[in-house]
């Protein structure tokens, strides 16, 4: 064992495995009881914890050392592994029914007053202060149970890839802006007055070039750049599982990604069952208001369109007139709990999604409707298949409003219904994505520009823009998009009608990706591949919420790292040998 000489012959896990032998360990103090002249003091390391029992027949010196500790010294102490009578055997504990009965204690490091509790974790401190001290907060065992799944996950991740012969390649991270969709972090070049590296916001580019490149098989972990604003669910540097491979299909990759994802999971004791179902964009977006559907429950968004366009509530009507639709959720059970009041506060939340309202029904034993607007309801029970207890939930307006607002609605309601099943799993392919989207007056990639359209779609690029259908798919797992990808563009002129499409001149195409498109022109072979998210799927995996929490250092929503201090002003003198302006903070 490493450190077996001077600091430890077993770890604290390990010395339950030592019963009556003289053994040394080393830790930290995790808490201390003094029971009348006998001190207990738990010792921990990342192993687990050991009880350590200082008897004052130990030797004084011994003794009083043991009754000066505080809570995280770091020290090394020898005894022997004694077994604890019935009475104190500790079930709660790993190695509970032993104890080490101490006979030295070196103290190899003090530990000042904390600024928060390693020990009670119920003791929640503020996340600012729990970053700035991160070092305390990796002690405590759900942050470092969370950093050995995912040091598990990616080591699965790569040994599943290295059997099928993929080669782990690393790409620069000083280089060219790659379009993610993000705006790029920009470095300044002190060799290159007024030019500026990009960080990347993906390998995207170099994959591919990796593929001209003729590595077949590539992959790597690797961290990613996206200067965007944060949410639970993102950082501005975040690790992905890039993949890419030749001569392959969207199958190809998909059928990979199940092996790797199956067996990643099962290193953090996941089963999931593969093949994934497979839905394709519009149908996802029809059935669930969203792009990455949370298939873990039903209640699907269903069209009431039909009947309430002769129900006489002018709303409907109206709405309908105006070339909009009628589009509700049924909520299992939830019909009873909905008063006029947390109706008028499903209405409010509503509003706050984008809707212009809500109609909110319950149906009553019997069949009856409860509801300000029962009267134009007719028979909506029936229609959408409503039992009594039920909720219904109504949206009018444009289709992509009510079905974005009611998809939100759905998740929404299913959480605070409990109608999410506990421990399910339940990924899903996302297909057939448009290739571009009409976005602030123009075509926009839906993913990034390299993706390939259909083939049998080529021929509509430019009439019909909008009804191409590209070779993506993103892998969504619980609601969550855990990875996306495509097959590329391997033709140099089809590469070049894409960036038109999206107003890219040939000049700017040519300044931006030249170097692409002559690769592309030097025998570039069929390929495609898939970047996973690994701080989402350790999130996921570890029942965390915040992806922060399975990020060793994370920032904060403001990009900032308490803990060092980033981002910081820099000396006026650095600046000058980069040739850049000093500016304070914006007005
Ligand atoms: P994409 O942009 O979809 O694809 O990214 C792939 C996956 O990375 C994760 N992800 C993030 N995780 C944390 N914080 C972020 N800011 C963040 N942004 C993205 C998501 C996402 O599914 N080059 C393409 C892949 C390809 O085409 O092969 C790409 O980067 O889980
Ligand atoms: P109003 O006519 O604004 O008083 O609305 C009457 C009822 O219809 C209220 O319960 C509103 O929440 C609801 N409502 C208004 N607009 C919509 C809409 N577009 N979709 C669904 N319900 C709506």
């Amino acid at each position: 064992m490493i450190g077996a000489q001077r600091y430890r012959s077993h770890t604290c896990a390990g010395a339950a495995e030592a019963l009556g032998e003289s053994v040394r360990v080393s830790g930290w103090v995790h808490r201390r009881r003094d029971h009348g002249g006998v001190v207990f003091i738990d010792l921990r390391d990342r192993s687990g914890l050991l009880q350590l029992v200082f008897h004052p027949e130990a030797g004084e010196d011994v003794h009083r050392a043991a009754g000066a500790l505080s809570p995280e010294d770091v020290v090394c102490v020898t005894g022997e592994v004694v077994a604890r009578s019935a009475q104190t055997v500790n079930p709660a504990l790993a190695t509970g029914s032993v104890e080490l009965r101490v006979e030295g204690l070196e103290m190899l490091s003090e530990a000042d007053p904390l600024p928060f509790s390693v020990e009670d974790e119920s003791q929640e401190a503020s996340e600012e202060l729990r970053l700035t001290y991160r070092y305390l907060d990796i002690r405590r065992p759900r942050r470092l149970r969370a950093l050995e799944m995912r040091s598990r996950v990616a080591s699965a991740m790569r040994r599943v890839l290295e059997d099928e012969g993929f080669l782990e390649v690393e790409t620069p991270v000083l280089t060219r802006s790659t379009p993610e969709g993000a705006r790029d972090f920009l470095v300044p070049a002190r060799m290159q007055r007024g030019s500026w590296y990009a960080l990347p916001q993906s390998p995207q580019l170099f994959k591919q070039l990796l593929m001209v490149g003729g590595i077949e098989r590539y992959y790597q972990i690797v961290r990613c750049f996206r200067d965007e604003d944060l949410r639970a669910d993102r950082q501005p540097e975040f690790t992905q599982l890039d993949v890419e491979a030749s001569f392959v299909e969207p199958q190809d990759v998909q059928d990979l990604m199940e092996r790797v994802l199956r067996g990643s999971f099962a290193a953090a004791g996941v089963e999931i069952a593969t093949p994934f179902p497979r839905i394709t964009h519009a149908e996802a977006v029809r059935r669930f208001g969203t792009d990455r559907p949370d298939m873990r429950f039903g209640m699907e968004i269903l069209d009431w369109t039909g009947p309430a366009s002769s129900s006489g509530f002018g709303v409907f009507e109206g709405a309908i007139g105006a070339g909009g639709v009628v589009r509700g959720l049924v909520v299992p059970g939830a019909g009873a709990a909905v008063s006029r009041k947390v109706g008028d506060e499903l209405m409010e939340e509503a509003r706050e999604l984008g809707a212009k309202g809500l109609v909110w029904a319950a149906v009553e034993e019997g069949g009856a409707l409860r509801s300000p607007v029962a009267k134009f309801l007719g028979s909506i029970a029936a229609d959408l298949g409503a039992e009594p207890g039920d909720l219904i939930a109504l949206v009018a307006d444009a289709e992509p409003v009510a079905q974005a607002v009611l998809g939100t609605m759905r998740l929404r309601f299913a959480e605070r219904n409990g109608l999410v099943p506990e421990g399910a799993w339940a990924p899903i392919w996302v297909v057939d994505f448009p290739l571009v989207e009409w976005h602030d007056g123009r075509w926009d990639s839906t993913h990034h520009p390299f993706t390939a359209p259909r083939p049998e779609d080529l021929d509509r690029l430019e009439s019909e823009p909008g009804e191409v259908l590209s070779l993506a798919y993103d892998v969504v797992l619980n609601g969550l998009e855990i990875g996306g990808g495509s097959i590329r563009i391997h033709d140099r002129g089809v590469q070049e009608r894409v960036f038109s499409l999206i107003g890219l001149s040939d000049e700017e195409a040519e300044a931006k990706f030249g170097f692409l498109l002559k690769a592309l022109r030097l025998g570039a072979p069929p390929h495609g591949g898939i970047a996973l998210g690994l701080d989402r799927i350790v999130m996921l995996l570890a029942g965390e919420r915040s992806i922060r929490d399975v990020i060793a250092f994370p920032k904060t929503a403001t990009g900032a790292d308490p803990l060092t201090g980033a981002p910081a002003p820099v000396d006026a003198l650095q600046l000058r040998e980069l040739g850049v302006k000093p500016s304070g903070p914006p007005a």
